[in-house]
């Protein structure tokens, strides 16, 4: 029932750009194989080839030892290779049971068979703890619970090959536990895995042995438990690696606030929240999926429907309503959701960066030159990975897509900036490099929020810790001493 996979002098060239050179190394059946590799390393193109949604430009995948040239996804699915994307790839405006089907419809006779199909579309939900109606629509779900459809979808499809790129960016603790027993039940039946993750502690709990790929190149594979992190860390970059997280600059507390939030109501997410960030400071916002931290973001932004008893930056009182108007005043967000909101992946890199600041660029014309120019300095700093600058964002792999969304909500030179989620899917070289930039923004004399769900993140980089639950502000801790233990029973409330 297992499958063997033999990559064979892989190339993959987009136009000019060659990606991966010459890719060559087996899959064991039945074992997890972790997938290692920076940023553009050519892993998530290199799974796309495997699973049928790109095709090699030149070598050979081998399955059970016979060459298959899959024409799409159906086809590798046919044969049991399924593949969890790592941006979703769900039609927002079907139901989950229909996206869980999708191109692959049950039928009665002539006619759907939407009842056959709801029913097991309950089934593989209840698998993978969503505890949501397979008649919903995607477009209604948050993104963590789109990606436990991802994966709902892949066991309805039998898969016996299953690829998962960066499948726990979006869970929380507990999704992601769940995700691990889930896991070891497909490994217990037989199933091949494949796993990428820039999460090198689940890396090394999970999986059986490790393959490193750097630069379109295959590097090196390694029993598991032979390596450690640091090693993993080392072989991906090529390079030794040091510290993650950069000193944290003391801020006095006679300095006044810059942003105060007094009794921030979103209904339904959020309930009387007060909090202040003051210049310099990194202020974390910790909790489980659901316990309304983006919500009450977006809340502030004006992206959803919100009471608020006062607003003030640098002590003055602020009405905005949409984030447009909050950008002016000089708060700026970086969602969550990059592929949705954050990033528009047919643009180009150009557009992208400046669309924040068109007031700046759009005055009274579009002028390339500066725009070129923003764009060029924007790469240097924030070591975005491009083959050129003409590309669409939807080019770039998945953490240089983090790195210019990061770009433009900093490009209006903003006095707050919120960042939901900064290095969801980032190699550990360029968390590193986005830890360092956030700390610069706040040296700067910036206010800045960040909300993840990587506790050590929020412990490691911010000066303090604010945890929600249930719609409310638990409690705002120094993160001096912090544990993550201490976190999670005040995101649980079971402090
Ligand atoms: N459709 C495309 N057109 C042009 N270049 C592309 C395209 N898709 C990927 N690339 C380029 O191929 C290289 C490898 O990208 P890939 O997405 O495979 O990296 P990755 O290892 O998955 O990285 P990440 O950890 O960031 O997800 C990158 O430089 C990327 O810009
Ligand atoms: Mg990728």
């Amino acid at each position: 029932m297992s499958l063997a996979i033999e990559f064979r002098d892989v190339v993959k060239a987009f136009g000019p750009v060659q990606v991966l050179h010459g890719v060559s190394f087996a899959l064991q059946p039945g074992r997890v194989t972790g997938l290692l590799g920076e940023n553009g390393a050519g892993k998530s193109t290199l799974m796309k080839i495997l699973s049928g949604y790109e095709q090699a430009t030149a070598g050979q995948v081998l399955v059970n030892g016979r060459a298959a040239r899959f024409k799409g996804s159906r086809e590798a699915e046919g044969e049991g290779i399924v593949l969890i994307h790592q941006e979703f790839n769900l039609a927002e405006d079907l139901t989950i049971a229909q996206n869980i089907f999708l191109g692959h419809e049950k039928k009665r006779g002539w006619l759907l068979d939407d009842a056959a199909m709801n029913r097991e579309a309950a089934d593989v939900l209840e698998q993978v703890g969503l505890r949501v109606r397979p008649e919903t629509p995607v477009r209604q779900l948050i993104v963590a619970e789109k990606q436990l459809v991802e994966i709902a979808k892949a066991l309805a499809r039998k898969a016996r090959l299953l690829i998962m790129d960066e499948p726990t960016a979006t869970l929380t603790p507990g999704e992601t536990e769940r995700l691990f027993a889930l896991i070891a039940q497909l490994k217990a039946a037989g199933v091949t895995l494949l796993y990428i993750s820039h999460k090198l502690d689940e890396v090394e709990r999970i999986t059986d042995e490790v393959v490193v790929m750097r630069d379109g190149r295959y590097v090196t594979r390694s029993e598991t438990r032979e390596v450690t992190r640091h090693q993993m860390a080392n072989l991906m970059v090529g390079r030794e690696t040091s510290d993650l997280y950069p000193p944290k600059a003391p801020v006095p507390s006679s300095v006044a606030p810059r942003l105060r939030v007094q009794g921030l109501t979103v209904p339904g997410w959020a309930e009387g929240v007060s909090f202040e960030v003051r210049p310099g400071e990194i202020l974390g916002f910790a909790g489980l999926v659901g316990a309304g931290r983006t919500e009450l973001f977006e809340g502030l932004l004006g992206l959803r429907p919100r009471t608020v008893e006062r607003l003030e930056l640098d002590g003055r009182a602020m009405r905005w309503r949409n984030p447009r108007d909050a950008a002016h005043a000089g708060l700026t967000y970086l969602s969550e959701d990059r592929k949705g909101k954050g990033l528009h992946v047919h643009f180009g890199l150009r557009e992208n960066l400046t669309l924040m600041a068109l007031s700046r660029y759009a005055t009274p014309w579009l002028k390339p030159e500066a725009e070129r120019q923003a764009l060029e300095e924007a790469v240097k700093r924030f070591g975005i990975r491009t083959g050129t600058l003409d590309n669409p964002a939807s080019a770039l792999s998945g953490g240089n897509q983090q790195k210019l969304a990061l770009a433009k909500v900093l490009h209006p030179d903003p006095k707050v900036v919120v960042l939901d989620e900064p290095t969801r899917g980032v190699d550990v070289g360029a968390k590193r490099d986005i830890y360092f930039l956030i700390e610069a923004l706040a040296r700067e004399g910036r206010a800045v929020i960040v909300i993840s769900s990587e506790l050590m993140e929020l412990i490691g980089l911010c000066h303090r810790v604010a945890v929600m639950r249930g719609g409310r502000l638990q409690a705002t801790l120094e993160a001096d001493q912090l544990t993550e233990g201490e976190l999670i029973a005040h995101a649980t409330g079971t402090h």
